[in-house]
C-alpha cells in the first residue's frame, strides 16, 4: 500500500516536471492592453473625445482610400459606411453602420480593434472618437460639432436602435 502511494507521488512530481510549460502569468497592465472590448452599454469606454471636424482629417488620411471620399464605398474596395436609412424593410435593404447597427458604441469598438484594415489598432482613442463622430455626422445622426466622449457616445440614438428583437426578451 505504501509502495503504491509513493509511486503515485513520484508519478505526479514527474508529470509536473515534464509538463509542456505552456502559458505564463501576466500582470494587469498587459491584460488591459488586450482587454479592449466595449459592450453596447459602453461602460468601459476610454477617456478622450472628438468631433466630426477633427474626424474628417482622420477619415481622409486613414479610411477614404478604401471606403470612398464620402464613406459611400468609393471604388468598391470596402463597404459603404453611411446611407441606407429606411431601406431595411424594402426588397433591397442597404445595411450600413448608420442604417443597421443598433449601437454607436459598436462603431467605436470595431474601428478601434479592426480599422484601418491594413493597420488595425494603430489609431489613438482620440482619433477613434473623432472618426466615429465624423461617420455619425455624415450619416445624419449627430451634428458636426457634437463632441463624442465616453458619456455622449453612449447616448447616441442610432436609427435602427429598436429594430432588433432579443432572443431572451425576459432578461
Ligand atoms: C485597406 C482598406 C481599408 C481601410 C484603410 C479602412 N477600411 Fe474599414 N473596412 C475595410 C473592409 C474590406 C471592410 C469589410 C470587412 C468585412 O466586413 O469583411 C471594412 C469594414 C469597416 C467597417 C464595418 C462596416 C460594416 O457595415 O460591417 C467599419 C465601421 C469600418 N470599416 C471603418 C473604417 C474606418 C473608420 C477606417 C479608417 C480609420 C477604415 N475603416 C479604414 C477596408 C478598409
Amino acid at each position: 500500500m505504501l509502495m503504491i502511494a509513493i509511486s503515485l507521488y513520484v508519478t505526479s512530481v514527474q508529470a509536473a516536471e515534464v509538463s509542456p510549460g505552456l502559458g505564463q502569468s501576466i500582470d494587469s497592465e498587459e491584460v488591459s492592453s488586450v482587454d479592449i472590448s466595449i459592450d453596447p452599454r459602453g461602460e468601459n469606454l476610454p477617456a478622450g473625445s472628438g468631433t466630426a471636424v477633427s474626424g474628417a482629417t482622420v477619415y481622409a488620411d486613414k479610411c477614404a482610400a478604401c471606403h470612398g471620399t464620402d464613406a459611400n464605398g468609393g471604388d468598391g474596395l470596402a463597404d459603404s459606411l453611411v446611407g441606407g436609412i429606411g431601406t431595411l424593410a424594402t426588397e433591397k435593404p442597404v445595411k450600413t453602420v448608420i442604417s443597421y447597427w443598433p449601437y454607436a458604441t459598436t462603431l467605436f469598438d470595431y474601428t478601434r480593434r479592426a480599422m484601418p484594415l491594413d493597420a488595425p489598432m494603430t489609431l489613438t482613442d482620440e482619433e477613434v472618437y473623432a472618426v466615429s463622430a465624423y461617420l455619425l455626422f455624415l450619416g445624419g445622426v449627430i451634428e458636426e460639432t457634437h463632441e463624442l466622449n465616453a458619456q455622449s457616445l453612449r447616448e447616441v440614438q442610432m436609427p435602427n436602435r429598436d429594430g432588433f428583437q432579443s432572443v431572451w426578451p425576459d432578461m
